[in-house]
């Protein structure tokens, strides 16, 4: 296998580099180091992936389609896994051009980059935010997805549309890979929390959504690493067992396309994962309640029995060992 992972630099990509070199697994990333937030967490973060041996990076942007083409056609990958993209839900009010640029005109790069040279399996990033109106709790692979409340869901909606074309039309076996709210060592700083630890050990307020009266499935980001890697050795086929007259949306039968959750399977308050913070930290929160933010979904749940019958993996660290080491990280690299 030669691994071409798209938004290397990033966080669960530079996980899932990390795993996937430790298994002496060759690994090219590529990443254009968005100043989303801080690109100095990106450079350490490549660092130490530069420091393994079979990573070959390249700094370049998904929008430039000649040097998307170029790395592709150099580094003839054997599997793509595509994770760069403007990520958070909220900024997508503000700027959705730049998820139109990232998401959208950057995946389209990609999918013609694995039609000019063929791989064996693409797997790419979705998002739990496409079951956006769906109510239908845990959400399963055939819930519906026509409803998406921000334009980061619906970018990512469009990729999953994308891809079945793609996969159709020029036979790329692609599986598109619904997260849900990815956490751990190395987090983002855009999210909670990364954005309560830093906050409660410099004894501001945490701004809280609801009352922490909304729940999600919190991801332990090597469940996420440790799913992605199972995957990429089964690309889909087309499945004859599809009923085209009352169509399962999760896979095709005139497509190698399948859509599976990777979630831990558990939907936890808010105020909970803040309870657990607060132990490990040994510290209360100051609590900043606020009113419900437009687009956020009320709570998530992943089922996950999909992936666990395609793989046999199924996600399993729970919040207690997950935020602790996520605030035993944090320690070290801000020296605290
Ligand atoms: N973290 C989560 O909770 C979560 C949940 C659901 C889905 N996802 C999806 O998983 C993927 C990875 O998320 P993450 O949390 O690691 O985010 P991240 O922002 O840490 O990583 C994305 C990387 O992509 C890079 N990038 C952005 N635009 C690019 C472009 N045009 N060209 C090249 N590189 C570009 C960024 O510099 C960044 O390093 C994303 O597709 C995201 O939408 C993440």
């Amino acid at each position: 296998m030669r691994v071409l992972i798209t938004g290397a630099a990033g966080f669960i990509g530079f996980h899932l580099s990390q795993r996937l070199l430790h298994r002496n697994i060759e690994v090219v990333g590529l990443d254009c180091i968005s100043t989303y937030y801080s690109a100095q967490l990106k450079r350490d973060r490549l660092s130490i992936l530069e420091s393994l041996d079979g990573f070959k990076f390249y700094e370049e942007d998904l929008g430039n389609a000649d040097a998307v083409s170029k790395i592709f056609g150099d580094e003839k990958p054997t599997h793509v896994v595509n994770l760069a993209a403007q990520p958070g839900v909220r900024y997508s009010k503000e700027n959705p051009r730049a998820y139109a640029h990232s998401n959208i005109s950057g995946f389209l790069n990609v999918l013609e980059s694995c039609r000019a040279n063929p791989v064996e399996h693409l797997v790419f990033a979705s998002t739990s935010s496409v079951y956006g109106a769906t109510q239908a709790l845990p959400f399963t692979e055939q819930d519906g997805t026509e409803h998406p409340l921000t334009f980061y869901a619906a970018s990512k909606k469009a990729n999953e549309l994308m891809a079945h074309n793609y996969a159709h039309l020029f036979d790329i076996p692609a599986t598109g890979v619904r997260f849900f709210t990815v956490y751990g060592p190395w987090g983002r700083p855009d999210m909670a929390l990364f954005i309560f630890t830093k906050a409660i050990l410099e004894n501001r307020p945490i701004p809280l959504f609801n009352g922490g009266k909304m729940a999600r499935d919190f991801t332990y980001v090597e469940d996420i690493a440790r799913g992605l890697e199972s995957l990429l050795p089964l690309p889909p086929s087309k499945d004859d067992n599809w009923n085209s007259k009352s169509p399962d949306p999760s896979f095709s039968g005139v497509a190698p396309y399948k859509i599976l959750n990777i979630g831990r399977g558990k939907s936890e308050e808010l105020m909970r994962y803040v309870s657990v913070l607060e132990e490990k930290l040994g510290k209360k929160a100051i609590i900043d309640n606020q009113p419900y933010p437009e687009g956020d979904l009320q709570a998530t749940w992943a089922d996950t029995t999909a992936l666990e019958s395609l793989t046999g993996f199924k996600p399993q660290i729970d919040i207690e060992e997950g935020v602790s080491n996520f605030v035993d990280w944090y320690m070290d690299y801000f020296k605290q």
